[in-house]
């Protein structure tokens, strides 16, 4: 059986007290989720205030991001170190605004992988084409090469470790979700790669799915065999809708 999954990515949103506050409605609503983990993934700047404020639920904390070095003179940067220590488990790592923004190659990506492993945090890789790659039905094999670059070179301790999850470019902040269909085909695709180099393994893999998932197609998403949970962006910000989105499965 794998862990169903629903993580909130609050992306550059809420000051402190907001997402203080947004913490707390999560934490007093999540008693209503059953059979799925919940995780949020705040600014760096909230994680050992929100950690406070989800006490006493089971609601975990994720960063957003990690360097890729261990500490020292990298003015601006957060050590996958530092991150651990707020109390956060999990931390998202190749977004695809980190991708497209701030230049992240898989080398790099491979390096926070490892040193997110390294200090006891779990992965969420992120995965995804662009519009002009599934436009020219190039999106099988992008997201293949994303997988060979990254999740091929763990040993199978750490790859079971990591979470995956599946966002196309195109799906996200847009408005336009990948039909279940379109979702299903391709986690289905995900997890017949990592088969290929792990194995059987692959079968306990978490794929989430992320891009405009919300409390009105989330349940049709969710159905699909190898769509495990999902990654939300947007409509994480608000704890109704997150936990709406949570209780879909
Ligand atoms: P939206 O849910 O806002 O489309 O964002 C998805 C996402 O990028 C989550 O990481």
């Amino acid at each position: 059986m794998r862990t169903k999954i629903v993580v909130g990515n609050w992306k550059m949103n809420t000051t402190v007290k907001e997402g203080i506050q947004l913490a707390k409605a999560v934490a007093a609503a999540s008693s209503n989720v059953n059979g799925v983990k919940l995780i949020v993934a705040p600014p760096f700047t909230h994680l050992t205030l929100v950690k406070e404020a989800l006490k006493g639920s089971n609601v975990e904390l994720s960063a957003q991001n990690c360097a890729n070095k261990e500490s020292g003179a990298y003015t601006g940067e957060v050590a996958a170190k530092m991150v651990a220590s707020t109390g956060a488990t999990y931390v998202i790592l190749g977004h695809s605004e980190r991708r497209e923004y701030y230049g992240e190659t898989s080398e790099i990506l491979l390096n926070k992988v490892k040193l997110a492993l390294a200090n006891s945090l779990k992965p969420i890789f992120c995965i995804g084409e662009r519009l002009e790659e599934r436009e020219s039905s190039r999106h099988f094999e992008v997201v293949k090469a994303q997988l060979e670059e990254v999740a091929y070179q763990l040993d199978k301790t750490d790859f079971e470790k990591i979470v995956l999850a599946y966002e196309p470019v195109w799906a996200i902040g847009t408005g336009k979700t990948a039909t279940p269909e379109q979702a299903q085909e391709m986690h289905a695709y995900i997890r017949k790669v990592l088969a290929e180099k792990f194995g059987s393994k692959a079968e306990n893999t978490s794929i989430l799915y992320g891009g405009s998932a919300k409390p009105s197609n989330a349940k049709e998403l969710f159905s699909k065999a190898d769509v495990d949970g999902g990654l939300i962006g947007g409509a994480s910000l608000i704890a109704d809708d997150f936990i709406a989105i949570a209780q879909s499965f």
